[in-house]
């Protein structure tokens, strides 16, 4: 079997970015990215992976299936097929099996909000360059989200899908006891991930505290697992709202990579000064380390331009836990390791 098709049937998909010859061209590096980006994208939009999760379809029968032309799904297909999110079945053309599970409902996560995220974020992206030039963005991301509130809560959808997959690792590790019954989710968002820990264990109540523009559907999704009555939403600033003491979890999960190191100090600081003895504090995040990894380095230009802010090493995670009291520290690095590392920290 030719190299590249063998790597596709083992579900490894191509570097589009290296040339097919010995020579360097180094404008792949840049026209390749943005057009298989564009590509993904596009199919997002249209819900063609979606109009796939059926089974393979004729090019007519796609086209017709995402109301688009034949003659712009056909260029759009064949390239997918080359960057291994489609396949040909004979003339007809079907998803790949990473396609279908990461990319439509009948999958384990839909990502699909992501793509629909990614389109917002990247005409954000230009003005990157000034960022780097002054060393901190024009205003923080949550601002422009007060302006334009369909970021926010394309950004809560996505957020949602990544709490989607990290979920289960989140019960496997998270030991919570009968007796922990006050769960506080400091920017919990779209909601899930008290729902989940709500739905597990049935003498917990939690309350969520996160930006308004991140709320917008969170009181409907609660609602819809019945659970109004144990989770609680307060719309304001985690590093203003007094959540009182009595708490026996809480998490902050991936929100320590949007505050400052002096932030992150005192709100852990003030979490250590409200537990329980013997309740927990779960940290999600991503830690830097030395050498940085191409994922961390561009995470953390990526938050330079959000927030002006950066992911963190371990480390000052265990000074901050320290200072704040904690005795006992673990921290589990999930598989992969993009999905980042869990801090579970106890009093
Ligand atoms: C990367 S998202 C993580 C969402 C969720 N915890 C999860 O793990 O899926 C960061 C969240 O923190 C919220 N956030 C950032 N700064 C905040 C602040 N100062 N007060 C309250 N929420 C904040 C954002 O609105 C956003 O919902």
């Amino acid at each position: 079997m030719h190299s590249e098709r063998k790597m596709m049937a083992d579900g490894v998909k191509p570097d589009v970015c290296q040339p097919s010859g010995s020579a360097e061209l180094p404008m792949l590096d840049v026209y390749m990215p943005m057009m298989k980006s564009a590509a993904i994208i596009s199919a997002g939009r249209l819900g063609l992976f979606e109009a796939l999760a059926g089974g393979p379809l004729s090019l007519a029968a796609l086209a017709d299936a995402i109301d688009a032309s034949a003659q712009g799904v056909g260029p759009l297909a064949d390239f997918l097929v080359t960057l291994g999110y489609l396949e040909k079945h004979g003339t007809d053309f079907a998803n790949t099996p990473s396609t279908q599970r990461w990319f439509t409902r009948t999958g384990k996560v839909d990502y699909t909000p992501g793509l629909l995220w990614t389109q917002e974020a990247w005409p954000m992206m230009g003005a990157l360059t000034d960022v780097v030039r002054s060393g901190a963005p024009e205003r923080p991301f949550w601002e422009a989200m007060v302006e334009k509130p369909h970021l926010g809560q394309l950004f809560a959808s996505y957020m949602a899908a990544f709490a989607c997959d990290l979920g289960p690792d989140l019960l496997t590790h998270v030991p919570v006891a009968r007796e922990h019954c006050r769960l506080l989710d400091l920017g919990g968002s779209h909601g899930l991930h008290s729902i989940r820990f709500c739905q597990r264990y049935p003498q917990l109540e939690a309350v969520i505290v996160d930006l308004p523009s991140a709320l917008s559907e969170t009181g409907t999704t609660i609602e819809e697992a019945h659970l109004s009555t144990r989770i609680q939403l307060v719309a304001g600033d985690l590093l203003d709202y007094d959540w009182g003491d009595n708490l026996d979890l809480v998490f902050y999960l991936s929100v320590a990579h949007n505050h400052t190191a002096e932030e992150n100090r005192r709100v852990l600081k003030r979490i250590g000064d409200s537990l329980n003895p013997g309740g927990w504090l779960v940290i999600h995040d991503y830690l830097a380390e030395e050498p940085l990894n191409a994922f961390h380095a561009a995470f953390r230009l990526t938050l330079l331009f959000e927030t002006g802010t950066q992911i963190y090493p371990y480390k000052d995670y265990c000074a901050w836990l320290g200072a704040a009291g904690f005795g006992e520290i673990t921290r589990i690095d999930l598989n992969p390791h993009e999905k980042g590392s869990l801090i579970l920290a106890r009093r």
